[in-house]
C-alpha cells in the first residue's frame, strides 16, 4: 500500500492529469476546540471525494477494508468533475474529455462510460487548418498549411530532443523550440503552437516540461484520441457510478454515513499511533491510515496543517509541479451562425497577440473557448 513512514502512513494521491484544477484555494480556519468530539476510530480516512478519493475507497472496499470514512469539503462528490446549468444545458466546469483513447491500452474510464451510457463523441482535430480565422477573416490554406507543417516539424524535433535528455535533465518546450532554430512568430504559427502546446498542457511552452509532455504519457499509454463528454448528467456521473458500487445509496443518492459532505479538513496529525484528522467544526476523526486526495493546489497552500511537516522528498514532489489555470468561457447565441459537423467543431483565432482567445469550440448552441491569457 505504498511507502511506510514510522507506522502511520499518509498517502498523497496526486493525480496530475494535466495538473489543472478549478483554482479555488480553501481557507485555513482555526478549529473551534470547544466542539471537539472524538469519533470512532476507523482503519482509513480518505480526504476528498473526487475521482481519486472515491476510487481509493472502492479499491479498499473491494479488498476487505470497509471501515473507512470519506471526508469531503464540498456539498457533493466529484471534485473537479463539476457541472453547471447554463441556460438549460449542462456544461462542464472542470474535466470535459475522456483523454487517451484508441491506443495500446484501454482507458479505464471507457468501460464505465459504456456501462452508464455516457454521451460523448470523438473530437476531430484533423481539419483545423481549414478553420483558422484572423483579423481579416478566414486564413488561406496556402498560409495555414505551411504554418501547420512548421509547428508539426517543431513538435517532432522537440520529441527527438526529449529522447536525448539524460534521466536527471529536463528543459522547457520553448528551449526545445530554440534548439530547432526557429520558434513560432506569425499569428497563425502562434495560434497553432498554442493549440498543440498550451491547449494540451494548460501552460505556455516556456513553462511546460519537455520530458513530461513529449511523448505525452496519456497518449503513449492509452492513445491520442480524445472524446468530448456532453451528457446532461455530467461527466461526474462516472464518479457517482463508482461511489454507488460500494457506498449505500437510495435511488442513486448516497445515504452511506461513511461519506461526510460539507466537512473541511484543516489539520492532519500523524504518528506511530495513527492519524488524527481535524475538521473545521472542531471534530477529530481518528484512523490507522489516511489517504489525502486533495489537489496539488490545496497541498501547496496552507489549507491543511500537517503535523509533523511532510518529509522533504514529499514536499519536493509537491512543489516541483505548478498548478495550472484553465479557463473556459461559454457563450450562447440566439442564432447559429457557424457551420457545424465533425470537421468544423474547432476553430482557431490567430491574433497578433499570442494566446488572445485562440481556441473556439462550437456545439449546437454554445460556443466555448478555453483560453489562457498570456502574462509574459
Ligand atoms: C477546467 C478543468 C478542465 C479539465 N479538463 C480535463 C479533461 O478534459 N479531461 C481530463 O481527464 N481531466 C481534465 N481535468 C482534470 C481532472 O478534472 C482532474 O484531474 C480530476 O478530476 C482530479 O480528481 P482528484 O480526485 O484527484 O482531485 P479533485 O477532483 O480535486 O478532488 C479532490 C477533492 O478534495 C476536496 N478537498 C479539497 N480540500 C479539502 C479539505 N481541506 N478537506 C476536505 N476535502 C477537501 C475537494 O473539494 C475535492 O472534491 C480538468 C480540470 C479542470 C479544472
Ligand atoms: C534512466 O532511467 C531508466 C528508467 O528508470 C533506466 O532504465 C536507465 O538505466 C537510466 N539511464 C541512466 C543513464 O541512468
Ligand atoms: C429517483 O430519482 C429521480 C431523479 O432524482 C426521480 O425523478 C425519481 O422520482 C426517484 N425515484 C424514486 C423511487 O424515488
Ligand atoms: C473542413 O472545413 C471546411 C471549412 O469549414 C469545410 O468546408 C470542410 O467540409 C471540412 N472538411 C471536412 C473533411 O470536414
Amino acid at each position: 500500500m505504498g511507502r511506510r513512514e514510522s507506522s502511520a502512513m499518509v498517502l498523497l494521491a496526486l493525480v496530475l492529469l494535466h495538473g489543472v484544477q478549478a483554482g479555488r484555494v480553501l481557507p485555513v480556519e482555526e478549529p473551534d476546540v470547544s466542539a471537539t468530539v472524538k469519533a470512532t476510530r476507523v482503519s482509513v480516512i480518505i480526504i476528498g471525494a473526487g475521482m481519486s478519493g472515491i476510487t481509493a475507497g472502492k479499491t479498499l472496499s473491494e479488498n476487505g477494508v470497509k471501515d473507512l470514512l470519506i471526508l469531503e469539503a464540498r456539498d457533493e462528490i466529484g471534485g473537479r468533475m463539476m457541472t453547471h446549468d447554463f441556460g438549460g444545458i449542462t456544461i462542464e466546469k472542470g474535466a470535459n474529455w475522456i483523454e487517451g483513447v484508441n491506443g495500446p491500452n484501454v482507458n479505464p474510464i471507457i468501460p464505465i462510460a459504456k456501462e452508464i451510457g455516457l454521451v460523448n463523441d470523438r473530437s476531430d482535430f484533423e481539419n483545423i487548418t481549414n478553420n483558422i480565422y484572423g483579423a481579416n477573416g478566414k486564413v488561406d490554406l496556402e498560409v495555414a498549411e505551411p504554418a501547420n507543417k512548421f509547428i508539426e516539424d517543431l513538435y517532432e524535433s522537440s520529441e527527438s530532443l526529449a529522447l536525448r535528455l539524460t534521466n536527471d535533465t529536463d528543459v522547457s518546450v520553448l528551449t526545445a523550440q530554440r534548439f530547432y532554430g526557429r520558434f513560432p512568430v506569425t499569428p497563425v504559427e502562434m495560434a497553432l503552437d498554442y493549440w498543440y502546446n498550451d491547449f494540451t498542457s494548460a501552460e505556455p511552452p516556456r513553462i511546460t516540461s519537455l520530458k513530461n509532455t513529449q511523448p505525452l504519457p496519456t497518449d503513449a499509454i492509452f492513445g491520442d484520441d480524445v472524446y468530448f463528454v456532453h451528457d446532461p448528467r455530467g461527466y461526474k456521473s462516472v464518479v457517482h457510478h463508482l461511489a454507488n458500487s460500494y457506498l449505500e445509496n437510495k435511488n442513486e443518492t448516497i445515504t452511506d454515513n461513511r461519506l461526510k459532505l460539507n466537512t473541511l479538513v484543516n489539520k492532519i496529525e500523524y504518528s506511530k499511533e495513527g492519524v488524527e484528522v481535524t475538521t473545521k467544526d472542531g471534530t477529530v476523526y481518528t484512523s490507522d491510515y489516511a489517504i489525502v486526495s486533495v489537489s496539488l493546489g490545496v497541498l501547496q497552500s496552507t489549507a491543511i496543517d500537517f503535523v509533523p511537516d511532510l518529509p522533504f522528498w514529499k514536499l519536493k514532489a509537491i512543489y516541483t509541479f505548478d498548478m495550472a489555470v484553465y479557463t473556459k468561457i461559454f457563450l450562447k447565441f440566439s442564432k447559429k451562425f457557424w457551420s457545424s459537423g465533425s470537421g468544423n467543431k474547432f476553430w482557431l483565432y490567430a491574433d497578433e497577440r499570442r494566446g488572445y482567445y485562440p481556441i473556439w469550440e462550437c456545439r449546437t448552441w454554445i460556443v466555448s473557448f478555453p483560453m489562457r491569457m498570456c502574462s509574459w
